[in-house]
């Protein structure tokens, strides 16, 4: 066992990338891009409220100010669509599905999908949500009761387990080492992806990771898509996500999805739901361990409100100290760190005019991290979302889940699950740091840690 040596005091702000002092030429611009799009914009673009640049001949826009994004997320405007870059980008994963559509095929899928993310619809999955953290417990007492553990995998695997057990429970957990492989692999590439939609080369153009990432897609398709098969072939009356999904009519024209969109979103919600959640959980267990007096306190809550039992739906509301630090963890690693539009006629915004076409970036990082927005915004300090100083804060300044018409569909399962596990985890378990380098935040769609994060984990009878 190694034992930690930092100390709460002895650290500094938790890890952050320091920007570019200056706007990078169009070749380091996407040459960074490649490597981590989270630092692509200088240091203006958490200052300042709107920040233009020229790449490859063009004018790109960083949107930072909240009055400036009320205006690219308005539900009414007709200007702002998603950028054709993150078609190109999740189609042969995700196919036509929810989080790629446009216009009345979005609608209607948006429409029959809603139901079953309401809150009041996900109460049956609560108990799947603690066995999957039981599980992760179970295997860490395993190596005795201290020992040193890798937490991204764990989370990894446990918000798999519970978004494949929601969607497919008889089938969940098949091939899922093959799947997060298969992720990991399609991601990869994601950075050029977005590099070469931005220069407009052609969709078929070769780079170093697309023959893998299309085999990946192709793998995860075929894989999910003999399940559904299956599924159709041999209906049963369980009640799962798939099987409301299936039965889920768009409420305007009647009819059912139809099979290969169900495979889409199917994929979609399997991915987007155990991706964004994961990185959500790894970096709120490393803050932790970074701040005893917020574990103390999250431990002191689930002790108090569960009295040592298992989570239930009727806890939720209870657990404030668990989505301050949920929110804050949200809030300095984004789980989807960059959002983006194109404006599809000529608009104004901000006191410039932008031609059709131009692409905006939302830099959710850098807007969480905002000079003008938060108070000492690289330091970690659950407070922010206690009731007083959470309702002080403008709805644009944090948003992990989006906003507006595409805002995330899963945001309470999300919240939902990520505060089950982790206060199932405080319950049991006390993490402390080893004597590993800090990690570093790389996007890769989401912000996962570069460096795999290894904390050491006592159980809670031997707990400080
Ligand atoms: C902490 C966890 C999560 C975060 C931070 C997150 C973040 C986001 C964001 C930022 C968007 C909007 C993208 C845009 O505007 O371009 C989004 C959309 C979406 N998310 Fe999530 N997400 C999370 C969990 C989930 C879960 C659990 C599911 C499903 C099981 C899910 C499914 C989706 C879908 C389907 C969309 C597309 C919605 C649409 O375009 O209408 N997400 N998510």
């Amino acid at each position: 066992v190694t034992v930690a040596v930092h100390t709460f005091e002895e650290l500094a702000e938790p890890p952050t990338l320091k920007p570019p002092e200056r706007a990078l030429s169009t070749f380091r611009f996407f040459v960074a891009m490649v490597r981590n799009p989270i630092t692509v914009w200088p240091k203006e673009v958490c200052e300042a409220p709107i920040f233009l640049q020229e790449v490859a001949g063009k004018t790109i826009a960083f949107v930072m100010h909240p009055d400036l994004l009320k205006v690219v997320f308005d539900p009414a405007s007709e200007v702002f669509a998603k950028n054709p870059l993150e078609d190109r980008l999740y189609r042969p994963l995700m196919g036509d599905g929810i989080l790629t559509s446009q216009g009345e095929l979005w609608r209607g899928q948006r429409r029959a999908a809603a139901p079953l993310f309401r809150p009041s619809a996900l109460i049956c999955q609560v108990p799947n949500m603690v066995a999957a953290a039981d599980r992760t417990i179970g295997k860490w007492r395993e190596a005795g009761p201290e020992s040193i553990q890798l937490i991204d995998p764990a989370m990894m695997r446990a918000t798999f387990e519970v978004v494949s057990q929601a969607l497919l429970p008889d089938d969940g957990n098949f091939a899922m080492g093959d799947i997060e492989r298969w992720t990991t692999e399609y991601l990869a590439g994601s950075s050029w992806d977005i590099v070469y939609a931005m220069l407009k080369l052609p969709r078929w153009m070769p780079h170093p990771r697309r023959r893998r990432a299309l085999a990946a897609a192709r793998n995860i398709r075929s894989a999910l898509g003999q399940l559904i098969e299956r599924r159709l072939r041999e209906p049963t009356a369980r009640d799962d996500l798939l099987g409301r999904l299936l039965a889920a009519p768009d409420p305007t024209s009647g009819c059912p999805m139809a099979s290969h969109r169900i495979l889409d979103n199917v994929i979609t919600f399997l991915i987007a739901g155990h991706e964004t959640t994961y990185s959500t959980l790894t970096w709120a267990i490393y803050l932790l361990a970074r701040s005893p007096e917020w574990q103390r306190k999250l431990r002191d809550e689930a002790n108090a409100v569960t009295l040592g039992r298992p989570v239930t739906y009727e806890h939720l509301d209870k657990l404030l100290v668990c989505r301050q630090v949920l929110k804050e963890a949200m809030r300095l690693y984004p789980p989807a760190p960059i959002l983006s539009r194109v404006c599809t006629n000529r608009v104004e915004l901000g006191g410039r005019h932008f031609a059709p076409g131009t692409m905006f970036f939302v830099p959710i990082y850098a807007i969480h991290r905002h000079r003008r927005l938060w108070a000492d915004p690289d330091a970690f300090d659950p407070s922010r979302f206690d009731e007083a100083n959470e309702a002080a804060h403008s709805r644009y300044a944090f948003m992990p889940w989006g906003a507006g018409p595409r805002v995330c569909i899963g945001a309470a399962f999300s919240m939902m699950e990520a505060t089950v596990i982790l206060t199932t985890l405080a319950q049991n378990a006390w993490f402390s740091l080893t004597t590993d380098p800090e990690p570093s935040p790389l996007a890769r769609i989401t912000l996962r840690p570069k460096e795999a994060i290894r904390l050491n984990v006592k159980f809670a009878d031997r707990a400080a």
